[in-house]
Formats: structure tokens, C-alpha cells, sequence
């Protein structure tokens, strides 16, 4: 028997909620990750989620801010959300749409709410960039809600963002990463499984119902806003435990270098953050 061909079931190493956060000007969200409990799940910096029909916990937006050496991606599932940047960037992502924007040498941009009233619902991941890419240009990928392929299989619907499911490829390319992204939405008693890269980092988040992670007495069940890290193995596999259950399924290479952080820059040294000071105050970015 060739081992290297056995499939790897991976098993939930540790599960956690998200924190009560406030950010931008004042924007009321769940970080879970880039909290004590995970300040980071290499290459993935934080995990925000933001989901809320309160117009005072969003209206707020985030006014002008910098970024350098690493990308956010925004997936919006309500609520509409305006960009602009210092690039001459600008651009509304709409419900359903993804914004993966790689803030490389630096931007300075707002997320401004394009509404007063109703629900904003959505994530924003930070990703990691290499020490090779952390200077590279500034670049959007940025794809609206019929630009994202959807698989169907018996009971399970999945959004490809990144990576790819049954064939059907996602728009987001990252080769530093070579990240996974889906959105799905699982009945009850269905179950998907989905081969994964070994050795990348993975993690699920709940956001509506109920899942049960990994195989046999092996599973985990996961609650809504709840996120379970999955340890290494060679796919996953998880069951709808609730009439409708929706979370959001990613994963890709840790890049296993040093890193340094502070607020919205994040670099490999120490030196290197200074400098990003020193560039954004003199109008560098
Ligand atoms: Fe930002």
C-alpha cells in the first residue's frame, strides 16, 4: 500500500469564539482571529466578522487608514460597502461580492457603509504576504456575486472564492498562498468533504446552524459563531447538524517567517515597521 495516498481526515485541534471588537471609527464586530486565544493561524492574521441590522454599529465606516505587507479580503453577505483609495481606486461591494486586495508597498483607503439603514453582514480576512511580495504593487481582485462559481452537490451549495471544489476553479489567485475560500451552505444530515492541501493551515467558521467537523467519533460539533481549527491531514469533512447551516471553509500555505506587527502594517522586522511609519507620514504610500 502506497501511504502517501491515504486520505487524512482532519480532526478539529481547537475551537473558539470570537471576541467583541470595535474598529475603524468605531464599527461594533467579532474578531476571532487576532485575539489572545489565536493571534494568528499562519498565514492567516485576523478574522473579523461583522454582522448587524443596527445602523449605530456600523454607520461609522472606516475612514481613511493605512495598509502595507499583507492583503485583506472583504466578503460581503449584506449591506453594501463603499472603497476608495489613494490610488484613485473606488468601488461598492455589493452583498455577495469579494474585494481580496493586496495592500503590498501601501495603500490608504476607507470602507465607508453605502447605506444608512438595514443589515450589514460579512468577514474580513487579513492574509499574510512573503518577505519576496511584501513591497510588491498594490493590486484588487475583485469579483462581484455572478463572478463567484457555485458547485452544487445533494444537500450542499458552496461559493468558490479561492481554490477550487469538483473541477470548478475560484477567480482569487494567490500563489504565495495558494489559498482555499468557499462560502457554503449545507442541509441537514449532508455532509461535504473536500481534499486540502497537506500541510496548510485550515479553519472553519460557523455563521448560521450547526456542523459536526472531522469523521466518526473524530467529529467536532461547531456552533454558530464558532470557529474550529483543523489540524493537518489531506481533506475535511463536515455534516449539517441544523436545518440550514452556512459557514465559510479556508485554508492555505503558512509561509513560516518572522513576523512583525503593528496596527495595519505588517512586515518581518521590526525595522521594516518603522519604515512604514516613516513612509506613511511622509506621504509615501
Ligand atoms: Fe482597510
Amino acid at each position: 500500500m502506497n501511504t502517501e495516498s491515504q486520505v487524512v481526515s482532519r480532526s478539529v485541534t481547537q475551537t473558539l469564539r470570537g471576541m467583541p471588537a470595535s474598529d475603524g471609527a468605531g464599527v461594533k464586530l467579532t474578531r476571532v482571529i487576532g485575539q489572545p486565544r489565536l493571534p494568528d493561524l499562519d498565514p492567516f492574521l485576523m478574522l473579523d466578522e461583522f454582522g448587524t441590522d443596527k445602523a449605530e454599529d456600523y454607520i461609522a465606516g472606516f475612514p481613511d487608514h493605512p495598509h502595507r505587507g499583507f492583503e485583506t479580503v472583504t466578503y460581503m453577505l449584506d449591506g453594501r460597502m463603499r472603497h476608495k483609495d489613494n490610488h484613485g481606486n473606488e468601488g461598492v461591494l455589493v452583498p455577495g461580492a469579494v474585494q481580496w486586495m493586496t495592500a503590498g508597498r501601501g495603500i490608504v483607503h476607507s470602507e465607508m457603509p453605502e447605506q444608512t439603514e438595514g443589515k450589514m453582514r460579512g468577514f474580513q480576512l487579513w492574509l499574510n504576504l512573503p518577505a519576496r511580495d511584501k513591497m510588491a504593487e498594490p493590486n484588487y481582485q475583485e469579483f462581484g456575486p455572478d463572478k463567484l462559481p457555485v458547485v452544487e452537490r445533494a444537500g450542499v451549495n458552496v461559493k468558490v472564492i479561492a481554490g477550487q471544489v469538483d473541477g470548478t476553479v475560484g477567480p482569487v489567485r494567490q500563489p504565495a498562498t495558494d489559498p482555499t475560500y468557499l462560502d457554503l451552505r449545507i442541509d441537514a444530515g449532508a455532509a461535504f468533504t473536500l481534499p486540502l492541501p497537506v500541510g496548510h493551515s485550515a479553519f472553519i467558521y460557523v455563521y448560521e446552524g450547526s456542523a459536526a467537523v472531522g469523521t466518526g467519533r473524530d467529529a467536532a460539533v461547531i456552533e454558530a459563531q464558532e470557529l474550529a481549527v483543523l489540524g493537518d491531514g489531506s481533506e475535511v469533512r463536515l455534516e449539517g447538524r441544523a436545518a440550514r447551516t452556512r459557514a465559510i471553509l479556508v485554508a492555505g500555505r503558512p509561509l513560516r517567517e518572522p513576523v512583525a506587527r503593528y496596527g495595519p502594517f505588517v512586515m518581518n522586522t521590526r525595522e521594516e515597521i518603522m519604515q512604514a511609519f516613516s513612509d506613511y507620514q511622509t506621504g509615501k504610500f
